[in-house]
This record gives C-alpha cells, structure tokens and sequence, in this order.
C-alpha cells in the first residue's frame, strides 16, 4: 500500500519525505486554509518537496468552474491530481476530463455505489473516508472491503486511496481490506513506528553489548 501524507504543512511533510517512506500527498479545502497560503502556491512548494502523486482539490461545485480549476491545478505541476466531490458535477467533470489525461480523485465517498461511479468516469484515484463512517456507527473499513471486490470483479484501473484513518490500526485494515494507498495525518505516521517491544528489544541488545565489550575495554586498561 503506498502511503500518502493527508496534510498542506510543509513542516510535517520535509519530516516525512526525510524518512523516504511518503509516497505523495493529499490535501483539501480544510488543509490548505489552515496554512492560510494561497492553494496554487501552497501547492508549488509540496510538489518541491514531495515527488509523487499532490492531491489539490477544487472549491467549485458546478461544473463549469470545477472545469475551469481543473485546468489551473493540473497545470501547477505533472504530479498534481485534481480532487472533485462525489456529486453529479464532480463525476461530470471527471468523465470528461479524464479523457484529456487529466487526472481525477473523486473524494467524499462514503458508498460502494459511489465508487462505481467513480471507476465507471475514469477517476485516477476514488477517497471513502473511513473515519467519518465510523463516527456515525457504521464500519467505515467495510467500504474499503466492499470497493476493493467491486473494482477487482471489473477490473477496474481505479486507485483506493483510504481517507479519514485516524490510527495505526485504521492504516493496518485498509491495507488487509486491499486499499492501494493509504493517506494518514502526520500523526499517524508517526504513531505507526511505535511498538513497546520494539523499544524493549533495542534497551535489551545495547545493554547486552555494552555489559560484554565495556568489560573487555576496562580490562584492556
Ligand atoms: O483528507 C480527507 C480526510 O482524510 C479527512 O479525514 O479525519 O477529517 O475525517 P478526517
């Protein structure tokens, strides 16, 4: 599963691409505002740091503005992935755009149904946003289930990018359930290194040494 870091702070994103595990980035409306930059700018200065697929997503709902920003964002950088809504324009504009090679994340999905549509318009990459299904008590990762079935009886070439995982055992489940990507908040990532055995093992094979060979060079002495 390639993991996507789901945030526009370019502190958190020098931190992950550093550990040379970040595959590309998603952002959205929320995202860009909290950095209070302008989205084009914003956008430029990820795609200096991250060289992968850079998620920006429009703020039109009809679909002649979604047309007309499509053209801006794809224009920015060749890794940008233009992010529609789930609505009757989004997909309108993803069936007719991804023709002309731009690429499409079909965001907001919270229905296998939905992501057919998405598969069906030629989207680059569809988001069910596991998390938010969870907060209204249904079991968010049974869409990732329910699409990745869907899309493998069709094969259909649609990425499964995973939103909304809000922790180490939300990434964990979408890569079993077979998401492709999988985006995480910078928290997550970094909550996805820890394991107390981990930390356990490490004292216990230093001390080990260090009781041996710290012998051996106070006796040399
Ligand atoms: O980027 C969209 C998604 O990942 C948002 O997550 O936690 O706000 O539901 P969340």
């Amino acid at each position: 599963m390639k993991i996507f870091l789901d945030t526009a702070n370019l502190d958190e994103l020098r931190k992950g691409a550093d550990w040379g595990i970040v595959d590309g980035v998603t952002t959205n409306p929320s995202l860009i505002a909290k950095e209070g930059i302008a989205i084009d700018e914003q956008i430029k200065r990820i795609c200096d740091i991250v060289d992968g697929d850079i998620s920006a997503e429009v703020v039109s709902t009809d679909h002649a503005g979604m047309v007309e920003e499509a053209y801006k964002l794809a224009k920015i950088h060749k890794n940008i992935v233009v992010k529609v809504p789930l609505t009757r324009d989004g997909i309108k504009t993803t069936a007719k755009l991804s023709k002309e090679g731009i690429r499409f994340n079909v965001t907001l999905c919270f229905s296998a149904g939905q992501a057919l549509l998405a598969a069906k318009a030629g989207a680059y990459i569809v988001s069910p946003f596991v998390g938010r299904l969870d907060d209204i008590a249904l079991e968010g990762m049974n869409l990732i289930r329910e699409i990745a079935v869907i899309y493998k009886n069709y094969n259909f070439p649609t990425q499964i990018l995973a939103a909304s995982l809000r922790s180490p055992l939300h990434v964990a489940q979408a890569a079993v359930a077979g998401a492709h990507i999988g985006t995480l908040p910078f928290k997550v990532l970094d909550m996805l290194f820890n394991h107390p055995l981990t930390d356990r093992g490490l004292e216990q094979f230093l001390n080990d040494y260090a009781k041996v060979f710290q012998e051996q060079a106070s006796s040399r002495r």
